[in-house]
């Protein structure tokens, strides 16, 4: 498939089939660009997402939240005064929304399974961040032999989430890969599209707490009426949020051939997050969380900030994102991050949706 041809030739074959799988390709990422599907996995990816009107059956409020995003016309800016001028400045020609470049973060590509090639309804969408979902949909809300969520008992509940999970399912616990995903967007990891193209080096105030409570907020389940997440929760997510900061800036940095607008963009990320990171070690001072921050920020060396220094970088992404994952997984039920209150960034970003 055409995906972002420096990209896939930089990368080889190099790290397929590794936990996180990335597929640019199906407007589906994972830690930037680390890893990659080969061309079979791609296309299966392709024809993996089923689109938002899948879901609305079940998560019809959670439909209306996404179409007041910006992600919901992140389509519709493709066709924009700037987002032309990127294409010409790439030597792209034809529609936007059908160049594999764009696709990559700005619509949910989706099949019917045939022979026809691969349709471009949406903008990012439900699938682009929590993972094409054709194999993983039926049993993620499989309740039966239960018949509402209140009657489900836990253990139940913990098996269907976790075979949604074994077929893929980003789940909103899983909150490295969660945040990761965001990066691999956000940071957006193309050198080219950047420094030749003239497009944004990212979100540079992409924060995961602040971004994903303000208009991208989605929290319906068990009647929440979207209230904003809880204490331990919001801090978990600005922790982890700054780590997968690190690892997908990192991976970025990795990519980075020439000193221009993209690597420049990448060092002053990393700069922020691991000093982000010794904020966050500092204030929860002694014990086994602060080693773990203190571990994972020191795994970046100053000098290894430079670009056409992959292998390095490369190393230090993947060691970060061990231990992000590590500490996900180790603290995000245990409610110890509390020191933390006094960093945790009060903006949001956007409005969140009320019905
Ligand atoms: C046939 C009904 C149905 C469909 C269709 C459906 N879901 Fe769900 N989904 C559920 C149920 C039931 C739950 C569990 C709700 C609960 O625990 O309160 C759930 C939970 C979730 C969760 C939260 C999982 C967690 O950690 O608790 C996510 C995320 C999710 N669905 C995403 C999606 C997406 C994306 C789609 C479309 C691609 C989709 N769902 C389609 C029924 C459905
Ligand atoms: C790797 C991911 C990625 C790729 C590939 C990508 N974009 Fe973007 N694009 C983004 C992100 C993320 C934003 C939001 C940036 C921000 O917060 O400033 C964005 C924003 C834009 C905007 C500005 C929207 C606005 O209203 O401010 C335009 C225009 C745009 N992209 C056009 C394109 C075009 C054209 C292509 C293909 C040639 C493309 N993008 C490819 C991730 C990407
Ligand atoms: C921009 C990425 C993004 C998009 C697009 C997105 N989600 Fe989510 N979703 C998340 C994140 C992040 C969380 C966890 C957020 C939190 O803890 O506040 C989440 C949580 C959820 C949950 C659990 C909410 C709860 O009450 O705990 C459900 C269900 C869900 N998403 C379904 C959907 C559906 C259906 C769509 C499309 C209509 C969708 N999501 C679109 C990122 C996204
Ligand atoms: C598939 C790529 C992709 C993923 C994954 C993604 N985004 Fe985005 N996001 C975009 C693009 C492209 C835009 C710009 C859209 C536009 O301007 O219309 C955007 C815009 C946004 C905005 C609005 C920014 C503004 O200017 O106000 C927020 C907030 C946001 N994203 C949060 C998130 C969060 C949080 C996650 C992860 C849970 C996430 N995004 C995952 C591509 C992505």
């Amino acid at each position: 498939m055409n995906a972002p041809n420096h990209a896939r030739s930089r990368l080889g074959r190099r790290g397929v089939g590794a936990v996180l799988t990335l597929a640019l390709i199906a407007g589906y990422l994972t830690v930037a660009a680390d890893s990659r599907a080969d061309s079979k996995a791609t296309t299966d990816l392709i024809r993996g997402p089923i689109g938002p009107t899948g879901c609305v059956q079940c998560h019809e409020q959670e439909l209306a939240a996404w179409q007041a995003t910006h992600h919901f016309q992140s389509k519709k800016v493709l066709f924009s005064k700037p987002g032309k001028a990127v294409l010409k400045k790439m030597g792209l020609r034809g529609l936007p929304h059908k160049q594999a470049l764009c696709q990559t973060c700005h619509v949910t590509l989706f099949s019917d399974g045939g022979a026809t090639k691969p349709k471009t309804k949406w903008g990012v969408s439900c699938e682009s961040c929590h993972s094409p979902s054709k194999e993983w949909i039926e049993v993620h809300g499989k309740l039966t032999p239960h018949k509402t969520v209140e009657e489900e008992p836990a253990a139940h509940r913990a098996h269907r989430l976790a075979a949604a999970a074994e077929k893929g399912m980003i789940l909103p616990s899983d909150i490295f890969r969660l945040a990761s995903n965001c990066f691999g967007c956000h940071t957006v990891p193309q050198e080219k599209l950047v420094n030749t193209g003239g497009h944004s080096a990212g979100s540079a105030e992409f924060e995961l707490l602040g971004w994903s409570q303000g208009e991208v907020r989605h929290r319906f389940m068990r009647n929440n009426g979207n209230k904003e997440a809880p204490p331990a929760r919001r801090r978990i997510l600005y922790v982890v949020g700054q780590m997968a900061d690190l690892g997908g800036s990192l991976s970025a940095l990795a990519l980075a051939t020439e000193d221009g607008a993209f690597s420049k963009a990448m060092i002053v990320r990393i700069t922020k997050a691991k000093a982000a990171l010794g904020k966050i070690a500092a204030a929860l001072g002694e014990g086994a969380p602060a080693s773990a921050v203190k571990e994972l920020a020191a795994l970046v060396a100053a000098d290894s900030l430079k670009h056409g220094n992959a292998e390095v970088l490369g190393k230090a992404a993947a060691a970060v994102r061990a231990k992000g994952e590590a500490f996900a997984a180790a603290y995000q039920d245990k409610d110890v991050l509390g020191a933390v209150d006094g960093l945790l960034p009060t903006e949001r970003r956007g409005k969140p949706f009320t019905k």
